[in-house]
């Protein structure tokens, strides 16, 4: 007979959540009452788990299994009602939060470290999500936190492992386990959403070509469901789908260092028509065409300016949202539409409230993330389809439709670099020497370059009225374009300093330009102005996307 045990414990300084939730080194979630502490931490916040449903699930990578038995345990401990479990312990972000909607939960966990790497010396992490389906909004992390400062005790159960591979419910004390399948109800979803028959017509048809790489992360089996069982598309169009708990050795990040795999393929000889990638817990996504990238920015701006020719979205959209350091691709076709396009700091969690409040339908950020309102995370698999759905109603390639978007709305040349593993305090400095210049950055001139105003971004939700501050330095240049600085809220490892750098042309024989030339003397000015030579070390980035 399963037993309740309370357990005395002490708290970690250390479980203040980021960007997306609570990422440290696996050998730290490890450390005893760790990961225990974190999560009966979740449950207090919420009012304990007395009487509540929630649904577990995670990316696959190491630890995974491990820490689904702790969380079953602990909710069961806790009174849950009932606690849903993809089998094996899978379920993608995005199917995460569909789940949590379809079936009116009470909140849910998810176990990844996204595009992390992973392996006993490699990432996890956990990330709670409300009834709404999106992750949870800044004040119930900081109660999160807060909590995990004071807990003294935890609840768990004193039980043998609980088999989750296959599916059905089992009774314990008063909660129901119910193992579920982590694709049905996600690729019914987007079958609903997208015309199937279309895209059918595309991937069956002689002549087109697609490859789809998985990075060896969770999305494998919701590839194989969609592309493979219901789209008919060749079993070959599948690369790197079957999750391993080390990604494969790699780094489950669609970009073009990451894949690069994929982006060689596209780029090589006999290229397929699309490749896309997503990332290893499936909400982020990469869009490539033959011998052709296209950055996320303008993805999210491709996708709202073309929604009409999909299904789910024929009505028109109620508006649109982009992150801060996204670029301003968006606003244009916004304005063209005439719908509102609201800038929110890095991060999908702001995006919760404008989605739950019908402001918004499609949402996207520069890093690889783009989602609409049909569930309330980003949604790799989604922006996959929706370029499908688009070539398949146009009949024209990925080249086709970026470029003649941008005749039609201008080209927002954009890059991101980034400066990973910094010391810290030199990182901390760097950005806190760009905020004490604020005030007298206007007017100085570096080459080319003339500053025209700066600010310190900060955000007011237009509808819970909620407040954050320091979400990042803008900086925008007489010559149009724009440098932002912010330093990363997701990493593990040292600190990391992203700048990204934007300037937009309508000039019709500037639009097949290299960006980095392109972007040459913004690029220089960046770095000068923060000084980032001098104060990291570093002449240059160590990824540039
Ligand atoms: C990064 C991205 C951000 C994204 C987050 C979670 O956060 O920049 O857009 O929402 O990962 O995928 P950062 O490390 O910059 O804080
Ligand atoms: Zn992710």
């Amino acid at each position: 007979m399963a037993k309740v045990l309370r357990i005395e414990t002490t708290p970690f300084e250390d479980q203040r959540p980021g960007t997306s939730g609570l990422r440290k080194k696996v050998p730290v979630f490890q450390k005893r009452h760790y990961l225990e502490n974190f999560v009966q931490s979740i449950f207090n916040t919420i009012g304990g788990l007395n009487g509540k449903t929630i649904v577990v699930g995670g990316d696959g990578r190491y630890y995974n299994n491990e820490a689904i038995q702790t969380i079953i345990k602990m909710s069961v401990a806790n009174g849950a009602k009932k606690i849903m479990v993809g089998r094996g312990g899978l379920l993608s972000t995005p199917a995460t939060s569909h789940i949590i909607r379809k079936y009116g939960l009470d909140g849910g966990i998810i176990l990844s470290a996204s595009h992390n790497p992973a392996g006993p010396e490699g990432d996890f992490g956990i990330k709670f999500n409300t009834p709404n389906g999106g992750p949870a909004p800044q004040k119930v992390t900081d109660a999160i936190y807060e909590e995990t400062l004071k807990i003294d005790h935890y609840f768990i159960l004193d039980i043998e492992e609980i088999d989750v591979s296959t599916l059905g419910q089992i009774q314990v004390l008063d909660t129901v386990i119910e193992v579920i399948d982590p694709v049905k109800d996600y690729v019914d979803l987007m079958e609903r959403l997208f015309d199937f028959d279309a895209i059918q017509d595309l991937l069956t048809k002689k002549g087109f070509r697609m490859i789809y790489d998985g990075m060896h992360a969770v999305t494998g089996p919701y590839a194989r469901e969609i592309f493979v069982n219901r789209l008919r598309a060749e079993k070959g169009c599948l690369y790197r789908c079957d999750p391993l708990p080390d990604f494969g050795g790699g780094h489950p990040d669609p970009n073009l260092t990451y894949a690069r795999e994929l982006v060689d393929m596209l780029y090589g000889d006999e290229a397929p028509d699309f490749g896309a990638a997503s990332d290893g817990d499936g909400d982020r996504n990469m869009i490539l065409g033959r011998k052709f990238f296209v950055t996320p920015s303008d993805s999210v701006a491709i996708l709202a300016a073309n929604a009409h020719l999909v299904k789910a979205y024929r009505d028109g959209l109620k508006g649109v949202a982009r992150s801060m350091p996204t670029s301003m691709a968006l606003d244009e076709v916004a304005h063209d539409l005439g719908i509102a396009c609201y800038e929110t700091p890095t991060g999908w969690k702001f995006f919760g409230n404008l989605l739950d409040a019908g402001k918004i339908t499609i949402c996207g950020e520069e890093s690889f993330g783009t989602g609409s309102d049909h569930v309330r995370e980003k949604d790799g698999l989604w922006a996959i389809l929706f370029w499908l759905n688009i070539i398949a109603k146009r009949g024209k390639d990925v080249r086709e439709i970026v470029e003649e978007h941008w005749r039609r709305y201008g080209r927002h040349y954009y890059t991101r670099h980034d400066y990973e593993d910094l010391d810290p305090d030199k990182a901390h400095a760097l950005m806190d020497a760009l905020r004490v210049r604020l005030r007298t950055l206007p007017g100085t001139t570096i080459g080319d370059e003339t500053v025209e105003s700066c600010d310190d971004f900060s955000y007011t939700d237009p509808i819970d009225g909620s407040r954050v501050e320091h979400q990042g330095i803008r900086v925008f240049f007489k010559a149009k374009g724009r440098v932002v600085y912010r330093l990363s809220g997701t990493g593990t490892q040292g600190a990391t300093l992203r700048v990204y750098i934007e300037r937009p042309t309508r000039d019709n024989k500037q639009l097949d330009q290299d960006p980095q030339a392109f972007l040459a003397s913004l690029i220089h000015a960046a770095s000068t102005l923060a000084q980032i030579t001098e104060r990291t070390g570093r002449s240059r980035p160590s990824v540039i996307t």
